[in-house]
């Protein structure tokens, strides 16, 4: 028994997952499809799984919906992309591999065979004038004026990371417009993938997932004759573990996000345990008042509540204390902390009895940020690229003099996900030694502080 794998969160039965890719609401039910390898739990030749859930929580795996067709476009991989229903058909809007191309698939059977469409490749690179690097992951909406609009990742050779736009009118026919952004800063990437935009609370954002940092980063701003002008960026998850975004309006109007967080032991380890990848819990998305983008856990992650165990709330001392009866590798916790003198706080998870392995979960009063800190968590991650430490991450939090922290916490074996003020979010991945590193507790360093509400769940 694999103790590092999650009892909640969606992942492959066996075998590798990233992206997700395509999600749809149809006929009462939820569809996701994601990245896949059925040969192993190794990134290999993709193709598109499918899973369906009534309710967002519990996931039903289904035949695998794309594979890739020997001596064809998507020979190499049926990539990354998004679904649109045209016309009243659920079509898949993909990445054929190799070279870059888009293509089409439908299904008429309520998504569970998939045609691809003759006419494919339906987009290559050749229309677009500029020398791109890459040509992949289409996203696709439609506007008020009746056609669809896509925006394919990918970096332009000598300036940087870019996202392109395209529009048709039939989905096969694609007039390639302009990049909706080019950011010339390294720092976010020499080609980006998987992008996604939309618009939450009266802007319009653009996520994308930046290579080779592999970070997910977003911008929020203005949207008028088809041009973007960015205001405001971030990422749209700290923890380092989490890349390749996935936006989907539901019926209800809300704007659905999952993203891949991926393993962060050594190949080895994820080849012994056969398999690899999980989907973070789904989120909503919505923007501050300064335009920062922030994400809460979609409220019917409360479904898996099954027992409270702990509402209370008590000063934390400075030090750090375990709570008693609130272990677990498969938790909920809800913490506000009045902030006192503490320059430290917050909660630690995963932690071994004797103390020898935890990670801390917090805020830092002087660095004003909120942390996932696993440096003496059980096995070291070999994962994180291109963070300034591997083993702790951090998002900026201005919290206000007197302002609580709020921490909304999963804790599902291996990962862990941390929401907090602003909707910021960090999802990480923890290896404990073994199965028994599983107590939580409160911390204060520099002074003490004050947990106002503690609630704990078995999940
Ligand atoms: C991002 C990515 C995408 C691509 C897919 C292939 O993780 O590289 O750009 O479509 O994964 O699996």
């Amino acid at each position: 028994m694999d103790h590092h794998r999650p009892t909640y969160h969606l992942c492959p039965p066996a075998n590798w997952m990233n992206d997700p890719n395509g999600a749809v609401q149809w006929k009462g039910q939820y569809h996701l499809f994601y990245q896949y390898n059925p040969n192993g739990a190794f990134s290999a030749t993709k193709h598109w799984a499918h899973a369906v859930s009534p309710d967002l929580i519990h996931w039903e795996h289904l035949p695998i919906a794309l594979t890739p067709e020997p001596g064809s476009y998507d020979k190499d991989g049926c990539f990354s992309g998004c679904m649109v229903v045209h016309n009243g058909v659920p079509t898949i809007v993909y990445t054929g591999v190799r070279p870059e191309v888009q293509c089409l698939a439908t299904s008429s059977d309520d998504l569970l065979t998939w045609q691809k469409h003759p006419a494919n490749p339906v987009l290559d690179e050749s229309s677009c004038p500029l020398k791109v690097k890459t040509f992949r992951d289409p996203f696709v909406w439609k506007e008020t004026d009746g056609l669809w609009y896509m925006a394919v990742g990918s970096g332009i050779t000598g300036r940087g990371g870019a996202c392109l736009l395209y529009r048709s009118a039939d989905l096969l026919n694609w007039e390639y417009m302009h990049p909706l952004l080019v950011d010339e800063e390294a720092s976010t990437g020499l080609v980006w993938n998987c992008p996604n935009f939309f618009s939450v609370d009266g802007r319009h954002v653009l996520i994308v997932s930046g290579q080779p940092v592999w970070k997910p980063f977003y911008w929020s701003g203005g949207y008028e004759d088809h041009h973007f002008t960015p205001q405001t960026s971030g990422l749209v998850d700290y923890g380092g573990c989490l890349y390749a975004a996935l936006v989907f309006n539901d019926e209800a109007g809300r704007t659905l996000f999952w993203g891949w967080i991926w393993e962060s032991r050594p190949d080895d380890e994820i080849l012994q345990a056969g398999w690899a990848g999980a989907m973070a819990l789904p989120r909503t998305l919505f923007l501050n008042e300064d335009g920062t983008l922030g994400a809460r856990p979609a409220p019917e992650v409360e479904a898996l509540r099954k027992r409270q165990v702990i509402h209370t709330s008590r000063v934390v001392a400075e030090g750090q204390t375990h709570l008693e009866n609130a272990g677990g590798a498969s938790l909920e916790l809800r913490v506000r902390f009045s902030p006192g003198q503490a320059k430290r706080f917050g909660v630690s998870v995963l932690g071994a009895a004797d103390g020898s392995e935890q990670t801390l979960i917090g805020y830092d009063v002087e660095r004003r940020e909120v942390f996932v800190d696993r440096r003496e968590a059980g096995l070291r991650p070999t994962m994180a690229f291109n963070w300034p430490n591997p083993d702790y991450h951090a998002a900026p939090l201005d919290l206000a003099a007197e302002e609580a922290l709020e921490l909304h916490i999963f804790v599902d074996h291996s990962v862990v996900e941390v929401f907090a003020n602003q909707g910021r979010v960090l999802s990480s991945r923890v290896y404990t030694r073994g199965p028994e590193s599983v107590c939580v507790g409160l911390f204060a360093q520099g002074g003490e502080c004050q947990a106002d509400l503690l609630e704990v769940w078995e999940l």
